[in-house]
C-alpha cells in the first residue's frame, strides 16, 4: 500500500496543479499542531517567492480546489499561508480497512531482496558473558528481525571469540592443574574422551585466574604463547582440549541467548577462518597490497581526504601471529566465497568504530569484498548505571548479564504478586505468575536498551524500565494484554471478532488512534533504512498511548449499537496485531494476562 502521507500529497499536489501553481509545492507533513489539524502544507509560503503574490492567497487558492475532496474533510487556508488539513473519515477507515486485509499492514516488502549478514553477540568463549554483550545481543536481533520483516533473507552470525591466547591461557591453567591429563601425552595415539575435563563454572574460573598470573608472571606467559601456538599448529591434544572448551561454552552461551530470545543462523568463530588466513596473506603480499613495516604486514589505508590519522591495517605482527584483524579480513573473504552477501552488518561497541573503518577500507582496497557489497558499522553506546558510569555489580565487579536478568526476573515477579494481591486475583497460578514475570522482564530488558538510539550511552535504570507507566517494555505489554481482556470478554459474549469490520470515526480519541495505526508502513522502512529499532519503540509506544486514551474515553463493550461496537473490535484487533507484530521485530513477546 501508498503511504499515507504519499498518498495525500498526491491529493494536495493535483490541487496546486488546478489551482495554476508548481505540483512539487504540495508536500504534506504531519501537523506541529495537532490541537488545530492533523497534517499541514507550507507550500504556499514556498511559492510566494515564485509567483510574488502573498502565500495566503496562494493557499486559498488551493484550498478552493479541496473542497470537494474525498481525501480531506477540511483544508483552510491560514495566514501567513498555511494549509491545515483534517482526514476524511470515509477515506481513513478505507485506509485501515486495506491495512486489515494485507499480510503485512500495509507494508510493500523491498523490490530488491538483498542477502544480509548480521555479524553481532561477539562473546568470547570460556568468558561469562557481561552486561556489555546485551547491547550486541538485543540491537542484532531485533536489526535481523526488521530486515526479515522487510522481506530479505537475513543470516546472523555470532561470530565468537574462539581463538588465539585466550585459548592458550587456559590449556597452561590445565596443564598446571592437571599435568597428568591424557591432552599433555604427547605419546598417547588413542582417542580422546568425550566427557570434558572440566565445566563451565571451573572454565569461568580458570581463564581469568589464568590472564592473572599471565600479567605478573612472564614465564608463564611464554607458556601460554607456546600453547597457542601448539594449538594453533594442530596438536593432538591441544585441540583436543580446545574442542571441549568450545563445547562447553557453546552450550553455556546457547542457553543464555535462549533467555535472551536471541538465536543465530551460524555458531562461526574467528578460529573458522584460520585454514584460509595463509592464502589470504599471500595474495595481499603477492598482489602488492602489503608490505612490511618494522617487521610487521600492513596495509596501509589512509587516504587523501582524511581528516584524523587512520592508521595502516595490521594483518601480522612481527612473530608472524594473526590478530583480530586478519581474523576480521579473513572472515569477509569466507563469507563471500560461502554466501556472497549484498550487505554485511556489524553491531558492536562504538568503540570499535575506527577499527571497523581501517578494516572495511583495507578490505576495498584489496579487493577481498565486491565493490557492490556494503559494509556497515552499527556502534553501540555504553550501558551505564545511576551514577553515570559504567554498569556495575553493586560491590563494583563486572555484572554478569545472568544476574542481571535473573534480578529483573524477581523484580518483576514480586509485582505481578503484588497485583495479584490487590486485584484478589486467584486464578493465577504461581507457576503461571513466574512464567509471566519472564516474559514481561524480557520486554523490559529489551525495550529499556532498544529504546534508545543504539549509538548513545544510556542509564540502565531496573526501576524506570520495570515500571508499568511510562515509556518501557511493560507498559507497551500492558496495554496489549488489555486489549486481549476486551476481546476475550467480547468473545465470551458472543461476539465474532473475526468477522468485526472498521466503521466509521465516532470521536476524537478514535480517529487519533486511528491516524497513529496508519503510520506503520512508513515507520518499519524507516527502521530498516536507518537499522533503528528505536523507531520502532517510539511509534508503539505513541500508538499505546492512542490506544489507552481511546479506551479512557470510549464505551467499548457497553456500546448499544451493534455496528458501532463491531467497529470498535476491528480496531482493537487491528492494534493489537501491529503491536505484537512490532514487539516480535524488537525480539520480545507479550503474555496472555499480567
Ligand atoms: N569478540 C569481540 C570483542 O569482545 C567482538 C566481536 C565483534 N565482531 C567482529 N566481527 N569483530 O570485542
Amino acid at each position: 500500500m501508498q503511504k499515507i502521507l504519499d498518498l495525500i500529497s498526491d491529493e494536495m499536489k493535483k490541487a496546486f496543479g488546478q489551482a495554476g501553481y508548481d505540483e512539487e509545492l504540495g508536500k504534506v507533513t504531519l501537523s506541529n499542531r495537532p490541537d488545530l489539524c492533523e497534517f499541514q502544507c507550507n507550500g504556499a509560503m514556498a511559492g510566494a517567492k515564485l509567483y510574488k503574490k502573498a502565500p495566503i492567497m496562494i493557499a486559498q487558492d488551493v484550498a478552493e480546489k479541496l473542497t470537494d475532496s474525498s481525501i480531506f474533510s477540511e483544508v483552510t487556508a491560514v495566514a501567513p499561508g498555511f494549509l491545515n488539513c483534517k482526514l476524511s473519515g470515509s477515506f481513513l477507515t478505507s485506509y485501515l480497512d486495506g491495512m486489515k486485509c494485507n499480510r503485512k499492514f500495509g507494508l510493500e516488502e523491498s523490490d530488491h531482496k538483498k542477502k544480509i549478514v548480521i555479524d553481532y553477540g561477539g562473546p568470547n568463549v570460556a568468558k561469562p558473558l557481561h552486561v556489555g554483550h546485551l547491547r550486541s545481543a538485543v540491537i542484532g536481533e531485533s536489526v535481523k528481525r526488521i530486515a526479515k520483516y522487510m522481506g530479505h533473507e537475513v543470516i546472523g552470525d555470532i561470530h565468537m571469540g574462539d581463538w588465539g591466547l585466550q585459548m592458550g591461557l587456559i590449556i597452561t591453567e590445565l596443564k598446571e592443574r592437571q599435568p597428568d591429563l591424557v591432552y599433555f601425552d604427547e605419546r598417547y595415539k588413542g582417542e580422546y574422551p568425550k566427557e570434558p575435563p572440566f565445566t563451565i563454572s571451573e572454565l569461568e574460573e580458570i581463564y581469568p585466574t589464568a590472564s592473572g598470573k599471565s600479567k605478573v608472571d612472564e614465564e608463564y606467559k611464554k607458556r601460554a604463547m607456546e600453547a597457542t601456538h601448539m594449538l594453533q599448529e594442530g596438536v593432538r591434544g591441544y585441540r583436543a582440549l580446545w574442542d571441549h572448551i568450545i563445547a562447553v561454552s557453546v552450550a553455556d552461551l546457547k542457553r543464555n541467548y535462549e533467555n535472551l530470545n536471541v538465536d543465530f543462523d551460524l555458531w562461526n568463530g574467528e578460529s573458522s577462518v584460520q585454514d584460509i588466513i595463509p592464502d589470504m596473506v599471500n595474495y595481499m603480499k603477492s598482489e602488492g597490497y602489503a608490505h612490511e613495516s618494522e617487521g610487521a604486514l600492513v596495509v596501509d589505508v589512509k587516504e587523501e581526504t582524511d581528516t584524523k590519522e587512520i592508521p595502516p591495517c595490521m594483518i601480522l605482527k612481527s612473530d608472524g601471529a594473526s590478530l583480530y584483524n586478519t581474523t576480521d579480513l579473513a572472515t569477509i573473504m569466507e563469507r563471500k566465497d560461502k554466501i556472497d552477501p549484498d550487505h554485511i552488518i556489524y553491531v558492536v561497541d562504538k568503540r570499535q568504530e575506527l577499527y571497523f573503518e581501517q578494516v572495511f577500507r583495507c578490505a576495498r582496497k584489496t579487493k577481498i569484498v565486491h565493490p557492490g557489497t556494503e559494509l556497515t558499522f552499527l556502534g553501540f553506546g555504553t550501558v551505564n548505571g545511576k551514577d553515570g558510569k559504567p554498569f556495575k555489580t553493586r560491590d563494583g565487579g563486572v555484572m554478569r548479564l545472568e544476574n542481571l536478568i535473573s534480578d529483573i526476573n524477581d523484580k518483576m515477579y514480586e509485582k505481578i504478586m503484588e497485583n495479584k494481591e490487590k486485584n484478589g486475583d486467584t486464578a493465577v497460578s504461581e507457576e503461571e505468575a513466574k512464567k509471566t514475570a519472564k516474559t514481561v522482564a524480557l520486554a523490559a530488558i529489551k525495550y529499556g536498551d532498544l529504546s534508545n538510539q543504539a549509538s548513545k550511552d544510556y542509564i540502565f535504570d531496573v526501576d524506570r524500565f520495570t515500571s508499568f507507566e511510562g515509556d518501557t517494555g511493560p507498559y507497551i505489554l500492558y496495554t496489549i494484554v488489555r486489549i486481549k481482556s476486551i476481546l476475550n470478554k467480547y468473545k465470551e459474549a458472543g461476539g465474532n471478532v473475526l468477522t468485526a469490520a472498521i466503521g466509521g470515526v465516532c470521536n476524537d480519541s478514535e480517529k487519533a488512534l486511528m491516524l497513529e495505526i496508519t503510520k506503520f508502513n512508513a515507520m518499519m522502512e524507516a527502521a530498516y533504512a536507518e537499522l533503528a529499532p528505536h523507531k520502532v519503540c517510539a511509534y508503539i509506544y505513541d500508538l499505546s498511548n492512542a490506544f489507552n486514551r481511546f479506551y479512557h474515553e470510549t464505551k467499548i463493550l457497553k456500546e448499544e449499537d451493534e455496528q458501532k461496537k463491531s467497529g470498535y473490535i476491528a480496531l482493537l484487533v487491528l492494534t493489537k496485531e501491529i503491536l505484537e507484530a512490532c514487539i516480535d521485530v524488537l525480539g520480545f513477546y507479550a503474555p496472555e494476562r499480567m
